[in-house]
């Protein structure tokens, strides 16, 4: 069954393949700014590109039903959790470059380089501008407090964003009290979890509740929107970066690593080059609202809006190491 739905694509890029220099990317992105650096990277390489789009567990899937044979030669996607997953499955080999270790900061990249950030996205706190003063906010741990009774919206524990935070949460204070900061999460909720990021801000603005906790991206994308009611529920919120006299804020990153099975090493290492080089940062930054993983990339929209702020640097890996951890978590807290 999974076969016949598996076979076109493997003809198509072995059709390709012949056809001379390019790249095979298996992408949980899904940005209109991707394909615009896909066509760039073609155009100053000569390597075309040739993308697969799904979700990063179907595509994991995939890659362990291809085996030695997948076509793929690189694997995107939107969180260092299922990089680590793939790594762990034996999906990832190693590469190594000088240019990729002085453009990914080496806490946004995996220690034994089978993966690499290619931009970062902080997990902040929405708030309702008419209801909640910024004075109110502080941390995550904070948002347990009585004060917010019925007032916090967060989307499914399903979800990896939330998955990433709660490892990040046992990474700072253990299993323990992880656990208690869910339970207290979970007394809080304004409703049982539903929707995406979106949606919580949409429901900021609805009076459903005054804080919920999103991806920044959201925000730039959400004031920025085409559909009016978009840009109405976002301008009735603003942005606050948690836990800036502590660790720092949550990030996450969307990054890349190479597939175990390709051979094409030399096109693949050149892609991921590209994608976190001067100019491809400064279109994510741009074009999505994502934050460069680059240092010599300043320039963001995002920070010119909210300014800078602290991020918790640990090492992404462990947000992976973590995962069932977290997961566990949230099922004895009931958040579901
Ligand atoms: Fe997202």
């Amino acid at each position: 069954m999974i076969r016949s739905f598996l076979l076109p694509v493997l003809l198509a890029f072995t059709t390709m393949a012949e056809a001379g220099k390019e790249v095979n990317v298996y992408s949980h992105r899904h940005y209109p700014v991707d394909r615009m650096l896909f066509e760039q990277f073609t155009e100053q390489t000569g390597i075309s590109v040739n993308v697969v789009k799904a979700s990063a567990d179907q595509l994991i899937k995939r890659l362990e039903v291809e085996g030695d044979q997948s076509p793929a030669d690189v694997l995107i996607t939107v969180d260092a959790g299922r990089l680590f997953r793939a790594q762990s499955k034996g999906l990832l080999q190693p590469v190594e470059s000088q240019r990729l270790k002085t453009q990914v900061p080496e806490h946004l990249r995996d220690p034994a380089h089978h993966w690499y950030g290619l931009t970062i996205r902080a997990r902040a706190i929405a708030y309702a501008k008419d209801r909640v003063k910024p004075e109110q906010l502080s941390t995550y741990e904070a948002l347990t407090e009585p004060q917010w009774t019925g007032k916090v919206l967060i989307r499914s524990a399903q979800n990896i964003y939330n998955q990433s935070l709660m490892a990040s949460m046992i990474v700072a204070h253990g299993h323990q009290k992880a656990a208690i900061w869910a339970e207290g999460m979970v007394r809080n909720f304004a409703r049982t979890p539903k929707g995406n990021d979106r949606d919580q801000v949409k429901a900021i603005a609805n009076g459903v509740g005054d804080v919920a906790i999103v991806n920044s991206y959201y925000m730039g994308k959400l004031l920025n929107s085409e559909d009016e009611a978009e840009r109405t529920a976002a301008a009735a919120v603003d942005l606050f970066f948690p836990n800036q006299d502590g660790r720092g804020t949550h990030i996450n990153i969307s990054g890349a690593g190479v597939t175990a099975s390709s051979t094409n090493l030399e096109n693949a290492i050149a892609l991921l080059e590209f994608l976190s080089g001067r100019q491809a940062q400064q279109a994510f930054a741009k074009a999505n609202f994502e934050y460069p993983v680059n240092p010599e990339v300043e320039d963001s929209p995002l920070k010119k809006m909210w300014g800078d702020f602290k991020s918790d640097n640990i090492n992404l890996s462990l947000l992976g190491k973590h995962n069932f951890e977290a997961v566990t978590i949230f099922a004895k807290s009931g958040w579901r």
